[in-house]
């Protein structure tokens, strides 16, 4: 089945991920409704005949109505973040419209944008879709992500979910502009050996394993993880992005040290302090977990194309647009 001629709606059109999304639909010659709850952040996306700017915010039950009417399709990549109070309202209720919606219209396929951090910052070794959530999480992101899914699950229409890693490309904040000031520096200056592994995807993988569940039989009822298997190391990835500015020298800060003077720092500061973080950010940053990618290989026959120095050296345009590089 083709996208050829669909009609489907986007939500989180102007963010990240949506817009690489937003624009390969088209470009596949599908009819695009781009949610945008800002227009003026869509400005990448005017001029395309195939795309049409629609304005809305996912808490507005009514308008998610009106604008999933007489789709075929609906990508739900929306995200916001702040506090659990405001996440619930907005990724929880707002997946909860965009649910109702789709329903209404009777969409034939729901596609969930997901993420891995539903199994949690913790996880270790091999870990499957059949994973459990970490429901109990105390970062609010992790816990909203996985209610939406449940929200998703009892949908009345048939829907796949997809779970990426941290997704680099242009226009990523953090994958690509942070990690990338990190590396930059010489020498670039890191925790330990750097062998703890991020699980990582470049933007058009993600955006192509979602177009694939979109139409393939087999997606629908399913949630896929979406990430390189096995993942590159932290230095690895870095070193890609060093690379850029032509060097290779890497720093690591011995771990017994950077946990040694986080238990120093949380002993004479306020509890509410980042300091009191820092331990569990250097247990994330060192731990080595794999996001096996048997499933989508095995239903959809499906694997990400980009390998990581192609895929950093496709931000270079962009680093250097932005005057980074
Ligand atoms: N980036 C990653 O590394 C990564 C990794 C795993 C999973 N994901 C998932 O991928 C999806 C997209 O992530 P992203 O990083 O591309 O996000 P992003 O760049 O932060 O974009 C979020 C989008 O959601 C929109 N949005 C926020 N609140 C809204 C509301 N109430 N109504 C309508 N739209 C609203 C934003 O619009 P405004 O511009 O108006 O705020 C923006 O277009 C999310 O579901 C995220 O959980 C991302």
């Amino acid at each position: 089945m083709t996208l050829a001629g669909k009609t489907v709606l986007v939500t989180g059109a102007t963010g990240f991920l949506g817009g690489v999304l937003t624009l390969r639909m088209a470009q596949e010659g599908a009819n695009v409704r781009a949610l945008a709850r800002t227009p003026e952040k869509g400005a990448f996306l005017r001029d395309n005949d195939n795309i049409t700017l629609v304005q809305g915010d996912i808490t507005d039950a009514a308008r998610m109505r009106e604008v999933i009417q007489g789709c075929d399709g609906v990508f739900h990549g929306a995200v916001s973040y702040g506090n659990l109070e405001q996440q619930r309202r907005v990724n929880v209720e707002g997946t909860r419209n965009v649910v109702q919606a789709s329903e209404a219209a009777k969409v034939s396929r729901l596609v969930h944008v997901s993420t891995l951090a539903v199994y949690g910052y913790d996880v270790r070794g091999e870990v499957g879709e059949d994973h459990p959530f970490a429901v109990n999480h105390n970062d609010p992101y992790v816990v909203t992500k996985g209610e939406e899914e449940v929200v998703v699950r009892v949908a009345k229409v048939p829907y796949s979910i997809v779970r990426p890693g941290g997704i680099y490309g242009a226009r990523s904040g953090l994958w690509t502009r942070t990690a990338f000031l990190t590396a930059r520096r010489n020498p670039t200056l890191w925790i330990g050996d750097g062998s703890g592994t991020p699980p990582l995807i470049y933007v058009d993988d993600a955006v192509d394993l979602l177009v694939a569940v979109a139409t393939h039989p087999a997606a629908a009822g399913e949630a896929f993880n979406c990430a390189n298997d096995p993942s590159a190391t932290w230095r690895e990835f870095l070193a890609e992005y060093a690379k850029l500015v032509g060097h290779s020298n890497y720093l690591g800060i011995p771990t017994p040290i950077i946990f040694g003077l986080a238990g120093v720092a949380a002993l004479f500061d306020n509890p509410d302090r980042a300091s009191r973080d820092i331990p569990k950010l250097a247990r994330w940053l060192t731990r080595r977990v794999r996001y096996p990618m048997t499933k989508a290989r095995d239903l959809l026959g499906w694997q990400p194309k980009t390998d990581l120095a192609t895929g950093v050296k496709l931000c270079e345009g962009w680093l250097r647009e932005r005057g980074l590089l």
